[in-house]
């Protein structure tokens, strides 16, 4: 096999640093304005270049359940290369293998990032050439969260998703490290949007201020400053999650969020050796966790 017949692409998962719902669309979809970022947690994609046919082959490791996983055709990374294909008029097709690190359903991104990094790995694969931009767009046909993973960086996303822009950092910045934990039960996302109640008055220059916090890997700041207009929705629908969420705030996190719709949570911590206490901990207590950071790192 030709080198050029294969690449393999690291998918990260995403935190939402501030996540604000604006209101319910015509559509149904809500409108939002929100700071992702990418973690290191990845899901890791082998593409391998096929006369025409697809496949799609999943493993899991850390402990995922591939009980989520749910039927091929309905997979995002399998659907993320059909549409590639058609859009661009490809003639090849492509195996897909991907290795699940990142828990399903967890509200980091999981399919979306493999649907993102499919997208992004065929660009070159396939030398197709397409801008960021371009594919971020193709990528909102596939799920809201698509677009800003499609970019990557530390990205402010608005609309239904599909607005999605790079924050000024002016070069790269440290990032924080940051305990992930997850309850191990699933939050369906249309019900928690359903659920979510408006009322709640943002803090202004949220998002001016998390992008100050995230240039000057400020992680104090950045604790102070996390939001999630679904947390509460979430919350007394998972009374779990709100546990989960108070055991990391007791465990010593400078701040806890939950992670999009759930029902992960993260916890932002002062530095790796903090984040590894707090892991041994929720080890000793049987919750699956993980120590992350965002990117992008120096
Ligand atoms: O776009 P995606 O398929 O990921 O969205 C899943 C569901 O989440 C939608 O069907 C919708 O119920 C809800 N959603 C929403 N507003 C958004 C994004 C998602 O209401 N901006």
């Amino acid at each position: 096999m030709n080198a050029s017949d294969e690449i393999t692409i690291e998918a990260h998962a995403k935190v939402n640093l501030t996540l604000e719902v604006l209101g319910v669309r015509p559509d149904g979809y809500h409108d939002l304005r929100s700071i992702v970022m990418p973690v290191s947690l990845s899901d890791t994609i082998t593409l391998t270049r096929t006369p025409a046919t697809f496949s799609l082959a999943l493993t899991t490791v850390n402990g995922i359940s591939a009980t989520q996983i749910g039927p091929v055709e309905k997979n995002l990374a399998m659907r993320a290369a059909q549409l590639m294909q058609s859009r661009y008029n490809v003639q090849s097709g492509v195996r897909i293998r991907i290795c699940k690190r990142i828990p399903i359903g967890g509200g980091m991104g999981g399919g979306s990032s493999d649907a993102a990094g499919v997208i992004r790995g065929l660009n070159e694969l396939w030398g197709l050439r397409r801008p960021d931009e371009e594919l971020a767009a193709l990528g909102a046909e596939l799920g809201s969260d698509v677009p800003a993973l499609v970019l990557g960086g530390a990205v402010l996303m608005e609309g239904r998703g599909e607005r999605v822009h790079r924050l000024a950092l002016d070069g790269p910045v440290r990032g924080f490290d940051l305990v992930i934990a997850n309850p191990g039960v699933h939050c369906s996302t249309p019900e928690i949007f359903s659920r979510w109640k408006s009322g709640l008055t943002t803090p202004p220059k949220m998002v001016q201020n998390m992008t100050f916090s995230i240039r000057a890997s400020d992680v104090r700041r950045a604790a102070g400053l996390l939001y999630n207009d679904l947390e509460a929705a979430v919350f007394e629908r998972y009374p779990t999650i709100a546990r989960l969420s108070e055991t990391l705030r007791l465990a010593g996190c400078l701040g806890v969020l939950l992670s999009g719709s759930g029902a992960s949570v993260f916890g932002l911590v002062r530095d790796r050796a903090q984040g590894e206490e707090i892991c041994r901990r929720l080890d000793a207590d049987g919750v699956w966790n993980v120590l992350a950071h965002t990117c992008p790192m120096v």
